[in-house]
């Protein structure tokens, strides 16, 4: 593992140890039988009852588990050992099937044997990821013939803008992806608020293209590509919540942009 993914592997288990502490995640919620499933997620993936579920960048495991309480066989993956031991003494503590492997998904192929009716993988992970073209490989060894390929994810499009005083947003960073990583620095997460340790993490930019590109030239076909208007969390500070829990943009800026994309791909039978 390079020194990237080496800094990103600490962060993730300091930020395991805030997350299962946060309002964020509401462990103690999802314990009790709450559901962490979005609305997206569950419409496009459908019924799950009895197939074979590959979950990468599972962090520690709650959407996971929520497949399985929804009958799907599962099988969790992430690189830090913090998130996949907490993984594992959820599906013990709550009796929920589920094998969880501790490793770099880039590495998966020298633990993990097996081919899966479904490979899903949601908000947040692409950025942690240096080289799509590999991970599209690595979905395609993973998938069945005829199983399904999905994703839900920040829409690069937003990444471009920042926020100013007055509810506005300008655009001050590139669409386009660069090799070399962006460093940050920072304190917390997206769940936590921005409090906690600081730590440092390497991110990379992917257009929409880098990753449909990805998928199709490891021979996958794209079944749609959706695009929505809001996002699970406030992006911008002057985002607001609305009852259905989705975060969007004031009224009359709404639609402006999109916040997150959702994808599915399917190995040919
Ligand atoms: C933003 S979190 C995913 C959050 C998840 N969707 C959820 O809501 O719980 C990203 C996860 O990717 C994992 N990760 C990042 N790079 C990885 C890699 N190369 N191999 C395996 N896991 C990785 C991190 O450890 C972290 O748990």
């Amino acid at each position: 593992m390079n020194d990237y993914l080496q800094a990103n592997r600490k962060r993730w288990d300091q930020l395991t140890d805030e997350h299962q502490a946060s309002s964020f995640y509401d462990l103690a919620g999802f314990k009790a039988g709450k559901d962490r499933l979005r609305s997206i997620e569950l419409t496009e993936v459908g019924n799950v009852q009895g197939k074979t579920l590959l979950h990468l960048q599972c962090h520690f495991g709650m959407d996971t588990l929520a497949w399985a309480r929804r009958g799907a066989v599962v099988t969790g993956v992430d690189f830090s050992p913090k998130a996949i031991a907490l993984a594992q003494s959820l599906s013990d503590d709550l009796s929920i099937p589920a094998q969880f492997y501790c490793s770099d998904i880039y590495k998966l192929t020298e633990v993990l044997v097996g081919a899966f009716d479904i490979v899903f993988t949601s908000y947040g992970v692409l950025h942690g990821l240096p080289d799509l073209p590999s991970w599209g490989k690595l979905i395609a060894h993973y998938l069945k013939p005829g199983g399904i390929f999905y994703i839900v994810e920040d829409h690069p499009m937003f990444r471009v803008f920042r926020p100013k005083p007055h509810d506005e947003f300008k655009a001050e960073r590139s669409y386009f992806h660069s090799d070399t990583p962006q460093r940050i620095e920072a304190t917390g997460s997206y769940a936590t608020d921005n409090e906690g340790e600081s730590s440092v993490s390497y991110v990379w930019d992917y257009s929409l293209g880098d990753v449909i590109n990805a998928l199709i030239a490891a021979g996958l076909h794209i079944e749609f590509l959706h695009e929505f208007p809001y996002a699970a969390r406030a992006k911008f500070p002057f985002m607001v919540q609305g009852e259905d829990g989705w975060w969007r943009l004031p009224a009359h800026q709404h639609g402006i942009i999109p916040f997150l994309f959702s994808l599915q791909a399917r190995k040919p039978a």
